[in-house]
């Protein structure tokens, strides 16, 4: 296993900030993440970099997570059980499964990164999150060095939230795998607006999990920048959770707030419609600029410093708070 010094993450972050890490390594199998792990303190993870803004360089050890493999561990006449590696890329296992016409995941095609990263933001997308089907996470303890195992009702899954987001948690454990159960006889899931709208601008009317995996594809093509080409990192901010009261405040000054149930006393406003109706779509700083087709994504328009996005991500909070009275937080990670 080589150990790079000072190693620069400029192409393993999408938004391409150029920030170096004091020692960097990537982890093929348990093993090598053990010894990583035993010999430098508090090293950080990085999946497939498209979470996360890197703010500065970073003192410690970097280990990309590089660990592969997909295997049917489990199958009936209903359902199959899939153990997925840490290292393999989401979207390559969302194609592999809509291949197999196995559903639950179509919904959750074209989201970057790997598939380690995905339940510690409980990625989501057109009303399905990966709890939905996700049966057990296995991840090395780090403070133990032993392998344990989560099901799903321990990882305290919420939106864009679980177990090893929480403060106390944080870098504890490594995902090495997890368990999904995808169904042989899948019901797709159309209800969000945006998809619907799709279907029909396809002219498809009996939708199978393929139609589903196309048009969310189309969608997110035509709204979100490729990283390749605009550095991002998806949704900024997560979409703010309101009381029943605070709602009615920000319909004080906005009648018309777009909203959406969360509980049954709570509700989620769209934090893109808000950084919108402040005035930010579409608008630059510098290098720094908030996307002109969806307000809620920060790109970086060449040669941005994590810190200059940072600093731009705080203007774009400090004016919505001043606006409507709401604290957005971020949805990505802050290094
Ligand atoms: N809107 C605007 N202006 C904008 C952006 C949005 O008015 O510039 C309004 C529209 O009314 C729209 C509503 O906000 O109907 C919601 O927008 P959209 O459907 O694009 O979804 P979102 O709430 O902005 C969330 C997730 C996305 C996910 C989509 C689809 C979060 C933080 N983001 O975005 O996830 O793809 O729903 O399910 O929950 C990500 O996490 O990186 C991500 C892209």
């Amino acid at each position: 296993m080589k150990i790079l010094e000072n190693h620069s993450l400029a192409s393993l972050n999408t938004f391409g900030v150029e920030q170096k890490a004091r020692y960097f390594a990537t982890a093929q199998n348990t093993q090598e993440f053990l010894a990583l792990v035993r010999q430098y303190e508090n090293p950080r993870i990085l999946g497939g970099g498209s979470n996360i803004l890197i703010t500065r360089d970073l003192d410690g050890l970097v280990i990309k997570n590089e660990i592969k493999g997909i295997s049917i561990i489990g199958e009936d006449d209903r359902y199959a059980r899939i153990r997925v590696c840490g290292g393999e890329n989401w979207h390559e296992f969302v194609k592999w499964a809509v291949a197999k016409g196995w559903g639950g995941i179509e919904n959750l095609s074209l989201i970057p990164g790997t598939l380690g990263a995905a339940p510690i933001q409980n990625i989501g997308a057109y009303g399905v999150e990966i709890k939905d089907v996700l049966q057990v996470v296995e991840a090395l303890d780090r403070t133990t060095g032993s392998i344990v195992h989560f099901q799903n009702a321990e990882c305290r899954f919420g939106y864009r939230h679980s177990l090893f987001k929480e403060p106390a948690q944080r870098d504890r454990y490594f995902i090495l795998s997890a368990t999904l159960q995808l169904d042989k006889q899948p019901q797709v899931n159309t209800r969000y607006a945006d998809v619907e709208r799709k279907l029909h601008e396809l002219k498809i009317e009996h939708p199978n999990i393929r139609d589903v995996h196309r048009a969310v594809i189309e969608i997110r093509q035509k709204k979100l920048p490729d990283p390749a080409r605009l550095g991002n990192a998806g949704s900024f901010f997560k979409n703010p959770v309101l009381t029943e009261e605070q709602y009615r405040q920000l319909q004080s000054v906005k009648p018309d707030a777009p909203h959406y149930p969360f509980t049954h006393t709570f509700v989620k406003v769209p934090a893109g419609w808000l950084i919108d109706q402040a005035g930010w779509k579409g608008k630059q700083m510098g290098r720094v600029g908030c996307y002109e087709k969806q307000a809620l994504v920060l790109v970086n328009l060449g040669g941005a410093s994590g810190a200059e996005i940072w600093d731009f991500a705080q203007k774009v909070r400090e004016d919505v708070q001043e606006k409507f009275g709401i604290l957005l937080e971020p949805e990505i990670n802050i290094w």
